[in-house]
């Protein structure tokens, strides 16, 4: 038996009880200022949707080579930090809740938006199709850098980081963004990953490097106060899995296993109507 539960209802969310069933999703908006820094434009936004159950913020970097567009935040320096406490402090006073997305773009990124001209990195070295945004307008994908085994307990680390400093700003909690081809999706799906060491191949190995993410984040700063974002089907920013309906049941039971806060699921696919997977079994 199904309960009804109307939107206006209370919901329990990890740690939380928000007053309605209201999820802002996660938009980008590319409005920070110098140095990735929320503005006040940012503070306005935000707390003129604090009526919602629950904001998740536009997704976040969690260090400098995580960014991938013009103007979007980061959550690696001080005065980010700072920032968006400003932004915290403006959605409490109107008695909301706001969880901040953690992101690293891996290959969705260009030489002219990373530290030093460098190249975006990536679980293979394997150019999506088309076009980023950049200062100088859109421009072509690169070929991206494969990283290298030893680097990846630096960005978990930058995650436990970024995680720890998401607290210090006052937000609820954090959402890991392994959606829409970012750099964990790349690891989750075979399009995207063929590695041929433990981080990549089976299923087991390719959520590998989400599973250590999740289990150092949780570590820190709390299960009850981590939620999740898998894209199972979404072929945005040239994204393929050749059997999505056994990468993502095995990824989802895997997360289970964390009872984090929630799991967000974008159903579908972004760019078309396509919808084929049983998401039941997700
Ligand atoms: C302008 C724009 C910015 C977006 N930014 C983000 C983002 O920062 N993080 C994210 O996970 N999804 C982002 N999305 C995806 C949305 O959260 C949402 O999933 C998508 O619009 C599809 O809506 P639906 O999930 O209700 O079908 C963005 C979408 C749009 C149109």
């Amino acid at each position: 038996m199904t309960t009804q539960h109307d939107l206006f209802d209370p919901i329990e969310v990890g740690d939380y009880t928000f007053p309605n069933r209201i999820i802002m999703a996660p938009l980008t908006r590319n409005r920070a200022g110098e140095g990735n820094v929320p503005t006040e434009m940012n503070v306005s936004y935000y707390q003129q949707r604090a009526g919602a159950g629950m904001i998740i913020t536009e997704a976040t970097q969690i260090s400098p080579q995580g960014v991938g567009y013009p103007a979007t935040p980061g959550i690696h320096s001080d005065e980010q930090v700072a920032g968006w406490k400003r932004v915290t402090d403006a959605v409490h006073e109107k008695n909301g809740h706001i969880f901040l997305q953690l992101w690293h773009v891996g290959r969705i990124s260009h030489p002219s938006l990373q530290p030093d001209g460098q190249l975006p990195v990536a679980p293979s070295a394997i150019k999506p199709e088309g076009e980023t945004f950049t200062y100088e307008g859109l421009q072509e994908f690169v070929e991206p850098r494969a990283l290298e085994k030893d680097e990846l307990a630096g960005i978990i680390a930058d995650y436990v980081n970024a995680a720890r400093k998401a607290m210090q700003a006052g937000f609820e909690g954090v959402e890991i963004h392994a959606a829409n081809g970012y750099l964990l999706d790349q690891f989750l799906r075979d399009g995207s990953n063929q590695r041929e060491d433990e981080y990549g191949g089976s299923v087991d190995n390719r959520m590998r490097l989400l599973r250590e993410v999740v289990e150092a984040v949780c570590a820190v700063i709390g299960n009850r106060k981590v939620g999740v974002r898998i894209s199972p089907e979404n072929s945005f920013n040239d994204m393929y899995d050749s059997d999505a309906q056994n990468t993502f049941n095995a990824v989802t039971e895997m997360l289970n296993g964390f009872n984090p806060a929630y799991l967000h699921v974008l159903e579908g696919d972004m760019g078309s109507d396509k919808r084929e997977l049983d998401y039941a079994h997700i």
